[in-house]
């Protein structure tokens, strides 16, 4: 048998299990979705957004690439959050890092290879701005699970000054935002960061030209 054969039997019987549970299950699918999560996540095959949260297909809206980044010049990952946001109107973004991540180490190692080096330029700055603190633990893999983190929280300022955000904050649009990291060696989420609608910090009140009531 070849590999590929196994997926397609493990497939057939996903979609028996389904039905089993629901005739329907497939008809109601087919007829749209309502998720209430974008998901920006790590390309990394460790970390399947719908099953370390177990949810379901049309529960999460899905953006990954290597080490999760939110650069506002990908027109990939700014088109998924504009159709997230304007069209889909999800109530919640996380941005979802993980320990062990291999992006966040290729920056420390200052990795230079076409594409991958350019993708990950921001980690790299995120690493020379923190870097004293950094070295101050020691071991490579805290400091990377470290650095991790603080990306994350970087790419959770990042989306807050996009404008897509920022618009639908005006709007009225009640949209949370969470820093979220992924542990590897436990399987356990963690929240790092949550930027509150109802709750924002001054610098967004300012720049959306809202005040604190
Ligand atoms: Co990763």
């Amino acid at each position: 048998m070849k590999s590929f054969d196994q997926i397609f039997q493990a497939n057939r019987s996903w979609v028996r299990k389904k039905e089993m549970l629901d005739k329907d299950y497939f008809k109601k699918l087919a007829m749209g979705q309502q998720p209430k999560y974008l998901w920006i996540g790590c390309s990394d095959s460790r970390v399947p957004e719908t099953e370390i949260t177990g949810t379901e297909p049309g529960e999460i809206f899905v953006h990954r690439n290597i080490a999760n980044l939110v650069n506002s010049n990908d027109p990939n990952v700014m088109s998924v959050l504009k159709y997230a946001v304007d069209y889909l109107k999800v109530k919640h973004i996380v941005v979802c890092g993980h320990y062990e991540c291999g992006g966040v180490k290729a920056a420390i190692d200052n990795l230079h290879d076409e594409y991958l080096g350019d993708w990950i330029v921001d980690i790299k700055k995120t690493y020379k701005t923190h870097k004293k603190d950094l070295k101050l633990y020691g071991d490579e893999r805290t400091l990377a699970n470290r650095l991790s983190e603080l990306s994350v929280v970087k790419q959770v300022e990042k989306l807050c000054d996009t404008a897509i955000v920022q618009n639908a904050w005006e709007r009225g649009h009640r949209l949370f935002i969470h820093g979220w990291i992924f542990d590897i060696t436990t399987g356990k989420l963690k929240t790092l960061m949550e930027i509150n609608p109802d709750n924002l910090p001054d610098d967004i009140l300012e720049a959306i030209g809202g005040e604190k009531v």
